[in-house]
């Protein structure tokens, strides 16, 4: 699935995921800026954090009850904001657009 990472300035990279990836697992890979996720993935750090792009908000789904705690340590949280170590790449999501913040953390 393709993926575009489009930073705080607009710039944008498409790379692609394999499903059963994390879209945070996809911009480590892929050496995507501005992702720092310190806890690899535990949902346990919040410097995944990314902005879904609205179009994709209802595929992509809201942030499960643990996440939405995570979140709380995240930096400028938007009503769109998700940890992307717990969004997983599917052929639905195949074309998905996520921002990522100013900064993490
Ligand atoms: Fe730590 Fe996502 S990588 S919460």
């Amino acid at each position: 699935a393709s993926i575009t990472f489009i930073d705080s300035s607009g710039e944008e990279r498409v790379v692609d995921g394999k499903d059963g990836q994390t879209v945070m697992e996809v911009a480590v890979i892929n050496d995507v800026p501005g992702i720092d996720a310190d806890c690899g993935g535990a949902c346990a750090c919040a410097t995944c954090h990314v902005y879904v792009d609205e179009a994709w908000r209802e595929a992509v789904g809201g942030p499960a009850p643990m996440e939405e705690d995570m979140l709380d340590f995240a930096y400028d949280v938007r009503p769109n904001s998700r940890l992307s170590c717990q969004i997983k790449i599917s052929p639905a999501l195949d074309g998905l657009r996520v921002t990522t913040p100013e900064r993490q953390g």
